[in-house]
């Protein structure tokens, strides 16, 4: 397995182009199922999970190339089973489940497990496509779904959930007349997912609001699109190059989509400046510790979290962090406190009191954003910090070591 080491203290300095957004290209590839006809994607990211996601796509038949950060997707003829051994992978596989459904009427996905930041159940998913037509039943571990086509039908989802969202949206692309969807995630990336899916002929609208209308097609056709630039890995460098006291110039870089994480980092002391050439963030003096709580957008995002948590461990005074979304979302606050960090969990709230150094150590990454979150602690700690496992960290984001030593950190990559 590899590490990342990293000796702390140099401030960030100089430009960081944001990549395509995973959280967007996701979905957006599992959608190129319901396409019939040749795609072209840009700005995708070059990342372990898109690579998986084109993995799971050509078990289904779905013949792509990935050149860069273009993607040439086919789906002409599919076969519908999503095996195990992949699904288990990547939770987000599952949701090739409704595209198939819709596109040939069946279709067996291994049933996601869960993951170190809490079960994660798809029971909203699931519950959704029945009420579309779909017959689900699980098999040792498989969905085994079927249907004579999806009907249109009147969704209200008890809890905006993101990938339910999505899901729902693509399988009612296809079916028979008008689906509402009510109560829906309103993430910049589902709406990413809506206009990629309307460029390609779908009947969308009220995407970004809490209810979205789709009227039911015949069919979709190939076109080219360009992802949406990734606001949590923007999010993540914004806080990397605060807590270094650095100046830091993000290209291609989300802003309104940020706009609950740049309220929070406001008010902490970190000065974001917008310009024709990307967003400029740099400190303005101490930072100062702030109240965090997690929600469905337009909220502060879950993903960022950890990271806000990092950097506010060198702020002064101190902020309550309440994660709102997972139940388990507090695996980097031991691995920090390891670094020197005063922090006391309580149910779902963590109490951050900033100290004036963190100091490195040998940390160990659990889940994608716990390892972004350790990186960003490292990068301002004393000494040296090595985090292992990154495989999670590889997950979603694009070669960070070598983003982050071009703007002057002193990170590599070594074999455990
Ligand atoms: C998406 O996960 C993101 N993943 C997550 O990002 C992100 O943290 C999450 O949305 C919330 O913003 C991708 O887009 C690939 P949810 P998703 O369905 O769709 C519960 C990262 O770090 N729930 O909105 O799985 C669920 O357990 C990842 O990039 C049900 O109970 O999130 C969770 O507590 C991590 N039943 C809450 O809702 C369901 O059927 C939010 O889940 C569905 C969800």
């Amino acid at each position: 397995m590899e590490k990342l080491v990293i000796e702390g203290g140099a401030p960030l300095s100089g430009t960081i182009a944001v990549s395509g957004s995973k959280n967007a290209a996701l979905p957006i590839l599992m959608a190129a199922i319901l396409v019939n006809g040749n795609i072209t994607f840009t700005n995708v990211p070059n990342l372990k999970d898109i690579r998986t996601t084109l993995k799971l796509l050509d078990i289904l038949g779905c013949k792509s190339t990935f050149d860069g950060s273009t993607v040439t997707i086919d789906c002409q003829d599919l076969t519908p089973e999503a095996p195990y051994e992949l699904v288990k992978t990547m939770r987000a596989s599952v949701l090739c489940l409704g595209p198939l459904l819709a596109r040939i009427g069946r279709a067996k996905v291994a049933l996601p497990g869960g993951c170190a930041i809490g079960a994660r159940p798809v029971d909203m998913h699931l519950t959704a496509l029945e009420k579309m037509g779909a017959e689900l039943d699980l098999d040792s571990g498989y969905i085994n779904g079927k249907c004579k086509g999806l009907k249109g039908a009147h969704i209200q989802f008890p809890f905006p959930t993101v990938g339910g969202t999505e899901h729902v949206l693509m399988a009612a692309c296809l079916a028979e007349g008008e689906t509402v969807l009510e109560n829906v995630a309103r993430e910049p990336e589902v709406s990413d997912l809506a206009e990629f899916l309307i460029k390609c002929g779908a009947k969308i609208r009220g995407h970004g609001t809490s209810v979205i209308h789709v009227e039911g097609v015949e069919s979709l056709a190939g076109c080219e699109y360009a992802v949406m630039s990734d606001r949590i890995e923007a999010g993540t460098f914004m806080a990397a190059a605060a807590i270094t006291d650095g100046e830091v110039l993000l290209a291609n870089c989300p802003f309104k989509e940020l706009d609950a994480v740049v309220d929070k980092l406001r008010e902490m002391g970190v000065l974001l400046e917008q310009r024709d050439d990307g967003v400029l963030v740099k400190r303005n003096g101490e930072l100062v510790g702030v109240d965090v709580t997690t929600m469905p957008y337009p909220g502060f995002p879950t993903d960022m979290q950890a990271q806000i948590m990092a950097l506010m461990t060198l702020a002064k005074g101190s902020g309550i962090i309440e994660e709102r979304i997972f139940e388990n979302r507090f695996m980097h606050v031991q691995e920090l406190v390891r670094m020197g960090a005063k922090i006391k969990l309580k149910g779902n709230s963590a109490m951050v009191r900033g100290v004036d150094t963190l100091k490195g150590a040998p940390v160990m990454a659990s889940d994608l954003r716990a390892s972004a979150s350790l990186v960003v602690a490292g990068l301002a700690a004393e000494g040296t910090t090595e985090v292992q496992r990154i495989y999670h960290l590889d997950r979603g984001y694009e070669r960070i070591e070598e983003k982050l030593t071009n703007v002057g950190a002193r990170i590599r990559r070594v074999d455990e």
